[in-house]
C-alpha cells in the first residue's frame, strides 16, 4: 500500500513539474545561465546583469576584470572554456582573441543599426567581435593638488615628462589594462616607435604607480592620491560628475581612442544565452541606459542616446588609430614585451 502511494505521489509530482516546465513559455528555465566576463566600469556591468536577468530570466554569473587580464584568462581557459560572452573592454585584445581563434563569429540582427566604426571593428575580426562603444584617451588632473603644489597645467602628452611632475603621474600597466595598452599604441603612432619609447621611458620617472585597472589612476586623482591620471576621457568625466576636483584634458598633439568591443567565447558552456546577451547589448534602449551607471562612452547603436556628459569626439584631435595593426597578435605581444623590458623594469 505504502509503495502504491509513493508511486502515485511521484507520478503526480512529475506531472506537476511538467506543467510548470511547459507553463514557463518564453521565459527562461531555472537552468538557463550565462557566464559573463565584463571589462567596463563595474557599475555598468552590474546594471547590465540586472537588466538582462530581468528581461530574460537567465541567471548571470559575472566577473569584472580589465581587458588584458580577461584576454589572458580566456586564452588560459581555451581548452575548456568557462565564459560565454566577453562584454566591453578595449577593442585591441578582442581583435587579438579573434585572430587566435578564441572567439566565434556571430552577426546580430541589430548589426545594421550600428555606427560605421563598430562595423569596421567587426569586419576587421571576420565578424568575431563588434563595437559597442567608443571613447577618446586623455588624462585628468586634480585642480586642488595642482594649485597646492604650484604645478603648471598639463595640456599635452609631452608635458607629462616635465621634471616638475616627478611622482605626480599615474597610469595602469599595459599588460593588464586596455586603457594603458591604448596609450602605448597611441604614443607609438603619434611619435613613431623610437621616439615613442623614449617618451615612455622619460615619463616612467614621473609615474608613481602602474595600476591593474585602467580607470584606477583617475579615481586615485579624485581622492587626492595622485595629481594626474592617464585614462579615457569619459572616466575622468565620471569623477567630475561625482563631485571630485578633476579637469579632463584632450592632449594637444592629438590622441587615440578605443572601440570598446564584445565577443562570444568559442566553445562556451551556454551558447544560446550568449547570443541572447549579445543581441540585448546592441539594442539602442539598452545602450542608452549606460548614463544611469555614469558610463559616458559614445554608444555604437545609432539610435541610442549619447549621454550629454560624454566628451564630444568631434572636438578632440583624434589620430587615425590603426586597430588592425595594434590589435594584431604579433604587434600587441611585441609591444608589451618591449614595454616590460625597456620601460616597466627601469628603476624610478
Ligand atoms: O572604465 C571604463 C573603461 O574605460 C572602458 O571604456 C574601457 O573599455 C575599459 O574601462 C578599459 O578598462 P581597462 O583599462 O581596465 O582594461
Amino acid at each position: 500500500m505504502k509503495t502504491r502511494n509513493y508511486l502515485l505521489n511521484s507520478a503526480m509530482f512529475a506531472l506537476l513539474a511538467f506543467f510548470v516546465f511547459v507553463g514557463t513559455g518564453n521565459t527562461a528555465l531555472a537552468a538557463d545561465k550565462l557566464v559573463l566576463y565584463c571589462s567596463p566600469q563595474i557599475e555598468w556591468c552590474n546594471l547590465m546583469v540586472k537588466e538582462f536577468e530581468k528581461a530574460t530570466g537567465i541567471n548571470v554569473k559575472m566577473t569584472r576584470k580589465s581587458s588584458g587580464e580577461t584576454f589572458a584568462q580566456i586564452k588560459a581557459e581555451a581548452k575548456r572554456p568557462r565564459g560565454d560572452v566577453w562584454w566591453g573592454g578595449t577593442g585591441d585584445p578582442h581583435l587579438q582573441a579573434a585572430e587566435e581563434g578564441l572567439t566565434q563569429t556571430y552577426t546580430s540582427p541589430h548589426f545594421d543599426q550600428l555606427r560605421e566604426w563598430a562595423k569596421i571593428q567587426a569586419k576587421n575580426s571576420g565578424m568575431k567581435t563588434v563595437g559597442i562603444y567608443s571613447g577618446a584617451l586623455g588624462f585628468g588632473y586634480n585642480t586642488e593638488l595642482l594649485a597646492k603644489k604650484g604645478l603648471s597645467t598639463p595640456q599635452c602628452w609631452k608635458d607629462l615628462i616635465k621634471p616638475e611632475y616627478k611622482g605626480e603621474v599615474q597610469i595602469a600597466n599595459p599588460n593588464s589594462s586596455g586603457t594603458s595598452y591604448t596609450t602605448l599604441a597611441t604614443i607609438v603612432q603619434l611619435f613613431g616607435e623610437k621616439e615613442g619609447f623614449d617618451f615612455l621611458k622619460a615619463m616612467h620617472k614621473n609615474v608613481n604607480q602602474y595600476t591593474k585597472s585602467g580607470s584606477a589612476p583617475i579615481k586615485a586623482a579624485g581622492r587626492g592620491e595622485t595629481t594626474i591620471g592617464i585614462v579615457f576621457m569619459h572616466d575622468a568625466v565620471t569623477q567630475t560628475v561625482n563631485g571630485m576636483p578633476i579637469v579632463t584634458v584632450a592632449p594637444c598633439e592629438g590622441t587615440g581612442y578605443e572601440v570598446g568591443s564584445m565577443s562570444i567565447i568559442k566553445g562556451g558552456p551556454n551558447p544560446e544565452s550568449a547570443k541572447k546577451f549579445y543581441d540585448f547589448a546592441l539594442q539602442a534602449d539598452i545602450q542608452t541606459m549606460a548614463a544611469q551607471a555614469k558610463a559616458y562612452q559614445v554608444p555604437s547603436n545609432m539610435n541610442a542616446k549619447a549621454p550629454p556628459e560624454a566628451p564630444d569626439l568631434k572636438t578632440v584631435k583624434l589620430i587615425n588609430y590603426d586597430f588592425k595593426t595594434y590589435g594584431s597578435s604579433d604587434t600587441r605581444k611585441r609591444l608589451l614585451k618591449k614595454w616590460d623590458e625597456e620601460v616597466g623594469s627601469l628603476p624610478r
